[in-house]
């Protein structure tokens, strides 16, 4: 069931069924979130069934504020608190190492763990409550709010379309951010990303006042850390088969197989484009959607343009290569991973 998430009953509903250990749909700035009392091994248990997703695969804890790192995590190096104070509340997950005896089963057993303070006021308002009750949640655990693989929600409808209406969603509308927070490991001596996301490499690197490595730069000198399905080559994958393809190329092909399945049954559409450059078609088999120019805006709708795709039933999803550069490097790598589904 859907409830307005600016309703003071709805975030009492939903802070009852966390108590209770159940899962709530939690909106976040990124991305809706599949969350669960990160205390509560139980509780945390669910999620992992529920989306289907291997339990040694660890999750990122949401807590209120900064206050919150402290419960979950010791021995913070001195960038990662800069990390905190610039970019908390907001986009930007940390890994740090963790608390003894704490939090273990949302790690994924691993002894490090994901802290990250949102910003979108209805997660705040609920962390907020659950934080004073009587019995105190200090972080909720929440991955993104889809089955294990798939692409993450970033409405509450879509949140109900993978989990049923048996599931308290609390509706914070259209998420602002559109894809996943940035990761940043702070485990390891100097800070790592993990994940892009809105925050930029540069602007950690800035308030870092260090270089910050990619996880492919570290491999030679560091082992593996734990593997994570964001991490994974096939992820945020639709149902239909995506392409990445420059705009020529995408001309090229649609002019081919467009007037190819025009003579064919059935009548909806069996491609779909998400491109910069205005294509021409005639076919009405083809679906065409305008990328927007900017890397923000387009991160803001990629997901529900994904889904609304598959919504439509099209078997190909043919997309513009998104331009160089490194304000595009988030949705460049949501897109790859969609690509390699
Ligand atoms: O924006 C977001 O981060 C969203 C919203 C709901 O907050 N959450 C999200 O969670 O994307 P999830 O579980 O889908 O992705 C979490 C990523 C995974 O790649 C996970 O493996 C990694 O964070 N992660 C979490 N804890 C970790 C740890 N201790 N060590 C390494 N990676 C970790
Ligand atoms: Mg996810």
């Amino acid at each position: 069931m859907i409830l307005p998430g600016n309703a003071p009953e709805s975030i009492a509903a939903a802070a009852h069924s966390i108590g209770a250990g159940e899962l709530i749909g939690l909106p976040t700035e990124t991305v809706y979130g599949l969350a669960a009392d990160a205390g509560s091994a139980w509780a945390v248990a669910k999620i992992f069934a529920a989306k289907g997703r291997p339990s040694e695969h660890p999750l990122i804890v949401h807590v209120a504020d900064a206050g919150g790192v402290a419960h979950f995590a010791d021995q913070v190096p001195a960038f990662a608190s800069r990390l905190i104070a610039a970019f908390w509340p907001g986009p930007l997950t940390v890994i740090l190492p963790r608390r003894d005896g704490v939090g273990k089963e949302a790690a994924g057993g691993q002894d490090s763990i994901g802290l990250r303070c949102p910003s979108h006021p209805v997660a705040q308002a609920l962390l907020r409550d659950l934080l004073a009750g009587s019995q105190p949640v200090y972080g909720l655990a929440a991955p993104s709010a889809n089955q294990f693989g798939r692409v993450s929600p970033t409405t509450a409808a879509h949140v109900q379309g993978e989990f049923g209406d048996a599931l308290l969603v609390l509706d914070g509308g259209a998420c602002r951010v559109g894809i996943e927070s940035t990761i940043i490991d702070c485990t390891r001596g100097l800070p790592i990303l993990l994940r892009p996301g809105s925050i930029s490499r540069a602007q950690v690197e800035a308030v870092c006042g260090q270089a910050v490595l990619l996880k492919e730069e570290l491999q030679n000198h560091i082992p593996q850390g734990p593997r994570a399905s964001g991490m994974l080559e096939s992820h945020y994958a639709p149902n239909a088969t995506v392409r990445l393809m420059n705009a020529k190329a995408l001309q090229t092909a649609l002019d081919v197989l467009g007037a190819e399945i025009d003579s064919k049954k059935p009548q909806q559409p069996v491609i779909a484009t998400y491109s910069r450059l205005i294509l021409r078609s005639t076919s009405s088999k083809v679906l065409r959607r305008r990328m927007p120019d900017d890397a923000a805006a387009t991160a803001q709708q990629l997901f529900a343009v994904l889904r609304e795709f598959d919504t439509q039933g099209v078997k190909l999803i043919w997309i513009e290569t998104p331009p160089e550069g490194p304000q595009w490097d988030a949705v460049r790598d949501r897109l790859q991973r969609a690509a390699a589904g």
